[in-house]
């Protein structure tokens, strides 16, 4: 094959729309965080990217000022760009930061000052809350999900120069200051688990004050502190049975006085006013008669416990996009029904035609009987329903505050007679954790890029305050094993660092004495430790693999110390060498399994057939051998070399157990995750790699080309083939059209991800609806093998953060062309190939201060190595 190799007179550099500013650029702060107000971190790292002009970075400069405490980092010869310590006086509470950065590039050209970026401390210690914790002194009914408003009015004599409003809440919370909605955040503040960890939330009221009389309102909710979770048990309160409320509005004016009015005795509360009651799962029901009536005395905590109150640490959740119905339906008088086109996670906002006491109810399903009415079962418990209860007839235009609601139907009844449905009735909006999108991939093949969309709109519905199973059912919990297999694919599409730093902290909390990861975080349920192989290894493995993508060591720093338990625990398990008496859910809802139903366990038949102490043992290996690479990477000498050798013993023991020579399986049934597993963890010794991916090859086309794997096999299934010489028959199975295939449910109809790859089927209808998901990631996990295989962007462990990368695209058959663009925490990396006539043409970009190593088969063995802030393309004839 003939190359183009990648030298500045032959690379062809790649038009730029705008030409950026030659200086340093998007700067962010802590977990790459873009002017945070109410930042939690009093010695950040700082972060910002290279102009396209310089390739690399010699020399940075830092200056960072907050009041009079200013830190000039001085000129230092470095090429770190990303994470640089906060090396002045601890920042404070309240404190207003402005920062920029100057840097030389590789010739010693000075570049800067970059523009100033700001940000603001949010309340840092519980000495800075002068507020009580409050709820309305008056009792409910532990039964229902009541909500209730808490009040304060006062006066304000000056000149507002600046107001702060901080609170957090035991529960959700909406504040209104007179009459306007405080911020654009939703389900506030989120869901941590509360006795160790609630996050405060920090605005800018400045706007919203005036001179004269003030009225500060919050609504509270059940939330996920309070509410009823999980699945059909009925009583509420997960984590505590009232909600209670801590705010503080300060208000500062040009004269310097200042003025502050926190959460205590003063304020007044009510039950009554128009919501009814809002549950998570339930849904909101809303009565616009009921005005607000009743205040009386608020009851004030006198301990506000022990848990720690920290300015929330990633994005709050937010609308990131509406919806319009893409079909209108009328299956039976009087009932409307709304399609959106497209599986989401949020509510609808509601214009309608009312009546004067007519109660409109808002109902959600996320597939449609074949009579049009909504498909409803696979919600189990969750009761998913909205109403609104007209105080006049006439327009009503609402939407909740309160609930989700997983959905792409939307059904509407107790409309006025005789109404005919206007598309503009509903707005679907879409609610999740703000996280920024970072990554796109397309392909020349429609169906590609629908499992692409399928994946992202995956991510969107579950990544709500935390990283769910699904968004839907009497569920939507932090499952960890769904999010073990997801997080790599995640990271390519959104940066969610920060998303994952906060909920792996809240693991760390809930971990047990004896080294065990609940199922699910927060821990919700004690029956809920299932002590699941795949599922705790979240602990090890979504430190390590965030790690790889951001080049974030304090992740690995933070969580060091859980991994080595969950690692321990593993080790007490296995008196023989291996773990013995190792339960869990196995893997996972795989398809055509042998396993079966037992009267004690109607969960016997999702577990698949690869045996639960191989699992055990294969998950043992692998995690000991992520916390010797997390060891070295954190200059632990000592832990690497002791838990590299624990691997290898345990690899060892693995080995002799469960394989033959030949590389073939032996002692357990021969599945196709048993093989994927084996290599994909790199378990064997070398020399029965490619047998084993031979037996795994046999398997896969035993199934006529389908794949036999489950939750924690799929994610690892392609690259085992295509790590064995059997790349083509790994793209067979992902172009692959029958069941089970990832194409199978898009031709089903899907748009997001599906629990199971039958949930629902043309020709046989709905799945098993005790457990049937259409919103659930877990099998997008092979996206990843998307970016790393099909365009070929791959992270490169020994260098993390994309400080080097690897360029390795298989160029399937299948394709005409795939593109994939990530931006990096350096730039925009990206690998576009099309395939013509007679030739393929790899174009490539390659981030400013990295560099990148393009390996494809293509190129006959050659690898050049790229440097950064350039594009490079290579053409290879075609044989
Ligand atoms: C959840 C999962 C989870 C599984 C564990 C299910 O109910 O939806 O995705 O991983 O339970 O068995």
């Amino acid at each position: 094959m003939n190359i183009t190799p990648p030298s500045p007179s032959n690379s062809s550099p790649s038009p730029r729309a705008t030409p950026a500013p030659d200086i340093p650029h998007s700067l962010t702060v802590g977990d790459f965080l873009v002017e945070p107000l109410g930042f939690h971190d009093p010695r950040p790292a700082f972060s910002w990217k290279l102009p396209p002009s310089a390739s690399t970075q010699s020399a940075y400069r830092l200056r960072v000022a907050a009041g009079s405490k200013v830190w000039d980092s001085g000129w230092r010869e470095s090429d770190r760009s990303v994470f640089v310590p906060y090396e002045g006086e601890p920042l404070a509470s309240r404190e207003r930061v402005t920062w920029s950065v100057c840097v030389r590039d590789g010739n010693g050209r000075e570049l800067g000052p970059s523009r100033e970026a700001g940000f603001e401390l949010g309340l840092l210690a519980v000495s800075d809350w002068q507020s009580d914790w409050i709820r309305p002194a008056a009792g409910t009914d532990p039964t229902t999900e009541p909500v209730s408003w808490l009040r304060r009015d006062f006066d304000i004599a000056g000149k507002i120069q600046r107001a702060r409003l901080y609170a957090t809440a035991r529960g959700a919370f909406e504040f209104t200051l007179n009459g306007q909605r405080v911020g654009n955040d939703y389900f506030t503040p989120g869901w941590t688990n509360y006795h160790q960890r609630i996050d405060t939330l920090t605005y800018d009221v400045t706007e919203l004050l005036r001179p004269g009389s003030n009225t500060l309102v919050a609504t509270l909710g059940t939330g996920w502190y309070a509410g009823r979770l999980p699945f059909g048990i009925k009583q509420r309160g997960p984590h505590g049975l009232n909600p209670e409320l801590l705010a503080q509005l300060e208000i500062f004016h040009y004269d310097g006085s200042s003025q502050v009015i926190g959460t205590d005795e003063h304020w007044q509360a009510t039950f009554r006013g128009p919501i009814l009651s809002s549950s998570i799962y339930d849904g909101e029901h809303y009565d616009a008669r009921r005005q607000h009536a009743d205040w009386g005395p608020v009851a004030v905590t006198p301990n506000g416990g022990n848990a720690r109150l920290t300015p929330k640490p990633f994005p709050a959740v937010r609308v990131t996009e509406c919806l319009r119905p893409v079909r209108m339906g009328t299956p039976a008088p009087g009932r409307f029904v709304f399609d959106f086109g497209q599986n989401m996670v949020g509510w609808v906002r509601i214009k309608v035609p009312a009546e004067k006491n007519r109660t409109i109810t808002i109902r959600f399903a996320e597939m449609l009987n074949a009579d049009g009415t909504l498909y409803t079962e696979n919600y189990r418990a969750a009761l998913s329903t909205d109403s609104h209860t007209p105080a006049r007839t006439g327009t009503v235009e609402w939407e909740p505050k309160f609930t989700f609601h997983g959905f792409q139907f939307v059904e509407l009844s107790g409309l006025p007679e005789g109404v005919e449905p206007e598309p503009d009735w509903v707005t679907g909006v879409v609610l999740h954790s703000d996280l920024r999108r970072t990554g796109d991939f397309q392909s020349s093949h429609e169906k590609l890029n629908q499992l692409q969309s399928n994946i992202v709109w995956g991510w969107r519905g579950n990544s709500l305050e935390i990283p769910t199973d699904c968004p839907q059912r009497d569920e939507r919990l932090g499952w960890t094993g769904d999010a073990q297999v997801f997080a790599p694919t995640a990271m390519f599409n959104f940066d969610c660092l920060a998303f994952w730093k906060s909920w792996l902290e809240g693991m760390r909390g809930e971990q047990l004495a004896d080294g065990v990861i609940p199922d699910v975080i927060p821990s919700v349920n004690e029956e809920l430790i299932n002590r699941s192989p795949g599922w705790m290894d979240a602990a090890t493995f979504i430190p390590w693999d965030v790690h790889v993508r951001t080049g974030d060591l304090t992740i690995l720093e933070d969580n060091f110390e859980m991994m080595e338990r969950l690692v321990g625990w593993y080790r007490s398990q296995s008196p023989e060498g291996l773990p013995s008496n190792i339960g869990g859910f196995g893997d996972w809802l795989q398809p055509h399994a042998q396993a079966r139903e037992t009267p004690g366990d109607w969960l016997g038949a999702f577990r698949g057939d690869t045996p639960r102490p191989f699992l055990g043992a294969a998950f043992y290996a692998r995690s000991a051998r992520i916390l010797a690479q997390a060891s070295l990477a954190l200059g632990r000498q000592t832990e690497a070399r002791r838990y590299a050798k624990e691997s290898e013993t345990v690899r060892a023991a693995f080995v002799r157990e469960f394989f033959d020579e030949q590389g073939g399986l032996r002692n357990t049934l021969e599945t196709q995750t048993a093989y994927a597993l084996a290599i994909a963890f790199d378990l064997l010794p070398e020399e029965w790699v490619m047998k084993a991916g031979a037996h795994l090859a046999r398997l896969v086309e035993e199934a006529d080309g389908h794949l036999r794997t489950g939750f924690l096999g799929t994610p690892h299934l392609l690259s085992a083939l295509d790590a064995t010489g059997h790349a083509d028959l790994a793209c067979g199975l992902l172009f692959r059209e029958t069941y089970p295939s990832w194409f199978y449910p898009i031709n089903q109809g899907a748009t997001t991800m599906w629990e199971r790859w039958n949930s629902y089927s043309h020709e046989s209808g709905f799945g098993d609806r005790r457990m049937n998901s259409f919103n659930h990631y877990a099998y997008g996990a092979v996206g990843q093998w998307l970016y790393e295989r099909i365009a070929g962007l791959t992270p490169d462990p020994a260098h993390p953060g994309y400080k080097h990368f690897r360029v390795r695209p298989l160029f399937p058959k299948q394709l005409q062309y795939a593109a994939a663009r990530l931006e990096t925490p350096y730039g925009p990396a990206a690998s576009r190939w099309q395939r013509s006539n007679d030739e393929i043409a790899l174009t490539i970009e390659v981030p400013p201060n990295t560099s990148a190593t393009v390996d494809t088969p293509a190129l006959d063995g050659l690898k050049p190595l790229c440097p950064g802030g350039h594009a490079f393309t290579f053409k290879t004839p075609l044989a």
